[in-house]
């Protein structure tokens, strides 16, 4: 296995520049997750990786040697494709085994190998089938195994598990990652789905319209975001964003005018140190909003708008005044719609962000 570094990497269409000067580096034996919307480059970053575009700019680094002009297969990647494509003619056996023959490994090893790719893949039951026979979610897991049976310096893997139904999903993502690390294997993997991206990075590198915007692990990503993009693109359901104003003595005038929140000594540092301009937003999760129904003085007052239930927890869409907030609870806290509650944020789980620029103050 080998380490990758992408320096300074940019691709353009014609007109449309996919990817602007991407920096990272995936670790030997790291799963780095290039997470984004739709649109927002994976692709391409990947593709670039595996010599199947050429960059304009940047240089490409596997195990310390550029590659730049080495060809697709002098690069030792194995690439699964968002648009997994299979030998038509051959049986899920026999696409597994190829890129096994082609490297001329003995027949009793690839029969191993692909048994045994196959029984973590739950696909040992199509082996004997050929592609038309297969579903969807079948088809893509075919095409990680082709990718899994070899030992190659770099998987890259372009959204891998989207074609599987949740259950299988959450079971692939499990498995992939105990596969990854048994194998001391280094990942490169595409997702635009976040969730995915938290349970299985040792790192993720959030991706948004060719940028780079934050390159951290899941747990710095999710608590502490460097601008409104990566905080809004992490987490279910969504942050909440409100403005705010800041008032002397470490006050948040949120709404502005709605509510007031008490920021804590080092907050009120950090805003008096870096704040120019007094429009802000306040960012609060979901999951960092204590409901209450008892009568507490300084909680602030709200009223239940939505209830929408999600098996272990609840979701409540609160009102405050005139603004609405998203609120995570348990499942047995029960409340109906027009209920009065009483709500307090997590103080050390607060966001701010400047407006203009729409990058974290903290
Ligand atoms: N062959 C191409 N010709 C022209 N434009 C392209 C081509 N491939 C990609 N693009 C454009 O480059 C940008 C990045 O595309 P890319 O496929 O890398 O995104 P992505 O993050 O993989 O998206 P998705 O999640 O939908 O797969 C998009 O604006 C896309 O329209
Ligand atoms: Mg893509």
């Amino acid at each position: 296995m080998a380490s990758l570094r992408l320096v300074k990497v940019s691709k353009s269409y014609g007109n449309v520049r996919a990817i602007k000067k991407i920096d990272l580096q995936v670790k030997d034996g790291e799963l780095m997750v290039l997470l984004g919307p739709t649109g927002a480059g994976k692709t391409t970053t990947l593709r670039s990786v595996a010599g199947l575009e050429h960059p304009e700019e940047g240089e490409i680094y596997i195990d310390e040697i550029k590659v730049n002009d080495l060809s697709p297969a002098d690069r030792d990647v194995a690439f699964v494709f968002q648009n997994y494509s299979l030998y038509p003619r051959y049986t899920v056996f026999d696409n597994m085994a190829s890129p096994l023959r082609a490297h001329g490994i003995a027949k009793d090893e690839i029969e191993k190998v692909v048994r045994k790719t196959s029984d973590i893949l739950h696909i040992t039951h199509l082996l004997q089938r050929k592609p038309e026979h297969l579903s969807g979610g079948e088809m893509q897991r075919v095409a990680l195994g082709r990718a899994l049976v070899r030992e190659p310096k770099v998987f890259l893997m372009d959204e891998p598990l989207t074609n599987l139904d949740a259950k299988l999903r959450e079971e692939m993502r499990a498995q992939i990652k105990r596969l990854q690390k048994d194998i001391k294997a280094t990942f490169f993997y595409a997702t635009p789905d976040q969730a995915e991206a938290l349970s299985m990075a040792d790192r993720i590198a959030v991706l948004r319209d060719g940028e780079i915007q934050q390159i951290d692990s899941s747990s710095k990503i999710y608590n502490h975001p460097v601008n409104m993009f990566v905080a809004s693109f992490l987490g279910s359901p969504g942050i909440n964003f409100i403005s705010c104003g800041y008032k002397k003595g470490g006050i948040l005038d949120v709404g502005p005018g709605i509510f007031n929140v008490t920021l804590s000594p080092s907050q009120r540092e950090e805003v008096e140190r870096k704040v120019v301009q007094p429009q802000l937003v306040f960012g609060i999760r979901p999951e960092d909003i204590l409901v209450n129904k008892e009568n507490y003085s300084d909680w602030i007052n709200s009223e239940v708008d939505v209830v929408e239930l999600m098996g272990s927890w609840n979701v409540l869409s609160l009102k405050i005044k005139d603004c609405f907030v998203k609120a995570r609870v348990p499942a047995d806290f029960e409340v109906e719609m027009g209920d009065k509650v009483k709500v307090k944020f997590n103080i050390s789980k607060i966001h701010l962000f400047d407006s203009s620029t729409e990058k974290a103050i903290f």
